[in-house]
C-alpha cells in the first residue's frame, strides 16, 4: 500500500493572519508558532516576510525557534519577494520557499495581462531562483480550482522539473465541488509524468463550505499535503479548519490515512487562537465549538445516557474538549432532568420527576436554558422531605 501520511502544512499565522482584525504582534506569533509547532504539524507558514519589516522579523525569529516542524515564508513569483523569504527563513532547521503565480484565465488575462505561456515560464523561473536559497520548494497554482487541467499539468510538469517538491493545488476561490478537485488531484497524478519527485498539496478556501470536503477529496485524488488553520480562520469565508480534517481522517482511519497531529491539543490550541486572534468560534462549530459536545432534545439526550456513542462519534476527551453537556432546555425530557437533578446529589424517585417535570416545562418554557439555581430552586419547593442534597 502506498504510503498514506498526510502531512498538515498549518497557515493560521499566513492566510489566517490575513483576516481583518487577526493580526498579531511579533510575540502573538511567535507564542503561537510554538503551539502550532506542539501540536505536530509537518510544515508551518510562518508569514509573507516582503509584506512588512514586522512580518519579516516574526517569520525570522519564527525561523530561528521552531525546531521540529519546517518553516515556510510566502512569497509571489518575483526575484526580490524570493529574496526576502530565504532571508527570513535562514536560520530554520527545515526551510522552505512557498512561491507562485495564478494560472487560471482569470489571474492570467485580468490579473497580468498575459498569456499562458508567459505565465509558465515565470512560474519556472522563480522555483529555479527559489532553488538558489534551499532545496525545499513549494509552488503554488493560485485559482489553481479554475485553471484548465490540461495546461495546470503543463506547469506543474515544469515546476517540478525545475526543482519544487511540493505543489499546491489551491481552490483560491472555494469554487470547487468535492469530485471535482478530487478529479483535478486525480488528473495530475496521472498526467504529469514526473510527478513521483513532488508531492500533491490542497489548499481549499471555504466560499461554499466545502474546504473540509474539498480536502479530504483532494487526499484520495492523491494529495499527500492538506494546507489548513486552526478554526478555519482566513480570507473570506476562510481556510480548511485543521481540526475538521485531523478528525475526518482519525474517524474514518480503515482508509488508511493518517496524520502525526496530537487531536488532544486540538481545543486548547483552538482557543488560544481564538483569543489571541480575538476571533470569536462559533458554538457550533465542529470539533472545537462550545455546543460541540452539548445535547439538548430529549430524544437525543436520552440515547446519550444510554450510551454516549448514539449520538457522539468522537469522545471530548480524545480533542481536549471539557467534556459532554447535558443542556436543559423546552425540548429537553425526563432522563436528562433526571440525570442533572442526581448530579446536583438529589435522589428523586421516577413519580418526583414526572411531577418535577411539568414544573421544569414551565420554567424552560420561560427561559432559553434552565440552570443549576433553577434546579435547585425546584427542588426546595418541591416535597422537600424527598430531597435530600
Ligand atoms: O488561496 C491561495 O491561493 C493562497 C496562495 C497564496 C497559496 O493562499
Ligand atoms: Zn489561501
Amino acid at each position: 500500500m502506498a504510503d498514506k501520511r498526510i502531512y498538515i502544512f498549518d497557515t493560521t499565522l499566513r492566510d489566517g493572519e490575513q483576516v481583518p482584525g487577526c493580526k498579531l504582534n511579533k510575540k502573538e506569533k511567535i507564542e503561537l508558532a510554538l503551539q502550532i509547532e506542539a501540536l505536530g504539524v509537518d510544515v508551518l507558514e510562518a508569514g509573507f516576510p516582503i509584506s512588512s519589516p514586522g512580518d519579516f522579523d516574526s517569520v525570522s525569529e519564527i525561523a530561528s525557534l521552531v525546531k521540529n516542524a519546517t518553516v515556510c515564508g510566502l512569497s509571489r513569483a518575483v526575484e526580490k519577494d524570493i529574496e526576502v523569504a530565504a532571508e527570513a527563513i535562514k536560520h530554520a532547521v527545515r526551510p522552505r520557499i512557498h512561491t507562485g503565480i495564478g494560472t487560471s484565465d482569470y489571474h492570467i488575462k485580468a490579473k497580468f495581462n498575459a498569456t499562458q505561456e508567459e505565465v509558465l515560464e515565470r512560474a519556472v523561473k522563480a522555483v529555479r531562483h527559489a532553488k538558489k536559497f534551499v532545496e525545499d520548494i513549494e509552488f503554488y497554482a493560485e485559482d489553481a480550482g479554475r485553471t484548465d487541467n490540461e495546461y495546470l499539468a503543463r506547469v506543474v510538469e515544469a515546476v517540478i522539473a525545475a526543482g519544487a517538491t511540493v505543489v499546491n493545488i489551491p481552490d483560491t476561490t472555494g469554487y470547487c465541488l468535492p469530485h471535482q478537485y478530487q478529479e483535478k488531484m486525480a488528473y495530475l497524478i496521472n498526467n504529469v509524468s514526473n510527478i513521483d519527485k513532488a508531492i500533491l498539496s490542497c489548499h481549499c478556501h471555504n466560499d461554499l463550505g466545502l474546504a473540509t470536503a474539498n480536502s479530504i477529496a483532494g487526499v484520495i485524488g492523491g494529495a499527500r499535503q492538506i494546507e489548513c488553520t486552526i478554526n478555519g480562520l482566513g480570507e473570506r469565508a476562510g481556510n480548511t479548519s485543521l481540526e475538521e480534517v485531523v478528525m475526518v481522517l482519525k474517524q474514518h482511519a480503515y482508509m488508511g490515512y493518517y496524520t502525526n497531529i496530537k487531536t488532544e491539543q486540538l481545543n486548547p490550541i483552538s482557543r488560544s487562537v481564538s483569543e489571541t486572534m480575538r476571533m470569536p468560534v462559533q458554538p457550533n462549530k465542529a470539533i472545537v465549538g462550545s455546543n460541540a459536545f452539548s445535547h439538548s432534545s430529549g430524544i437525543h439526550q436520552d440515547g446519550f445516557l444510554k450510551d454516549s456513542q448514539t449520538y457522539e462519534i468522537i469522545t471530548p476527551e480524545s480533542v481536549g474538549a471539557d467534556g459532554s453537556k447535558i443542556v436543559l432546555t423546552a425540548r429537553s425530557g425526563r432522563s436528562a432532568l433526571a440525570h442533572r437533578f442526581q448530579k446536583l446529589g438529589y435522589q428523586f424517585t421516577r413519580n418526583d420527576i414526572d411531577i418535577l417535570y411539568k414544573k421544569f416545562l414551565e420554567v424552560a418554557d420561560s427561559k432559553k436554558e434552565v440552570m443549576e439555581d433553577d434546579l435547585h430552586a425546584m427542588a426546595k419547593v418541591y416535597v422537600p422531605e424527598t430531597a435530600t442534597a
